[in-house]
């Protein structure tokens, strides 16, 4: 089975993750939505769409292209996860960012939590980070999760050979 990896990232931590994924699934294709944005995805059997979560929004390349997309999506073989700095939240990011029949039709969706290091934001985002940094716990991880990485990928790795 052809699976697509496709995704937009802003700091480099949901490429990594695509790039764990692109590691570990048989015939898989991975797409950076910043270089690409037409790609005929009626090729594919499955797709696997990634975002960062920034205000509480998907980066919106990934909304552009799910808006354009979205009938072929709710017919496929679909699996979802973002990156975000805020795990607790995350059930909430999908209520508010993906519709409900996109996420009934996924083989899994879920967080792959974040990264939010100072010295790779700019401008605008540098000066939020160092707001929120201030007040946040000291004690508060914000690292990626691998346990949830490698459930996905038997998720997924089920669906490409069930036997
Ligand atoms: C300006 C800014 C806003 C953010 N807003 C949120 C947020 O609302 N919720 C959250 O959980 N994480 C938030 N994050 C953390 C990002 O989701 C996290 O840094 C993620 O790893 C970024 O992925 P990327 O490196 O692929 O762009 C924010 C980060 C920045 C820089």
């Amino acid at each position: 089975m052809k699976t697509l990896i496709i995704y937009a990232s802003k700091t480099g931590t949901t490429e990594k993750c695509a790039s764990i994924l692109n590691k570990n699934l048989k015939d898989s294709t991975m797409i950076n939505l910043s270089r690409i944005q037409n790609e005929d995805i009626d090729k594919y059997d499955i797709i696997i769409i990634g975002t960062p979560i920034r205000m509480g929004i998907i980066d919106k390349r990934v909304k552009k292209f799910i808006s354009k997309n979205y009938n072929i999506l709710k017919n496929k073989k679909t699996a979802y996860f973002i990156c975000c700095g805020f795990n607790e939240n995350w059930k909430q990011y999908y209520d508010q960012n993906f519709s409900k029949e996109l996420l009934d039709n996924a083989i899994i969706y879920d967080t792959f939590g974040g990264d939010l290091n100072i010295d790779k934001q700019k401008g605008l985002d540098k000066f939020i980070v160092k707001m929120v940094s201030k007040s946040m716990d000291k004690n508060r991880k914000i690292e990626i999760l691998n346990k949830n990485i490698n459930n996905f990928i038997e998720n997924i790795k089920e669906v490409n050979n069930p036997y």
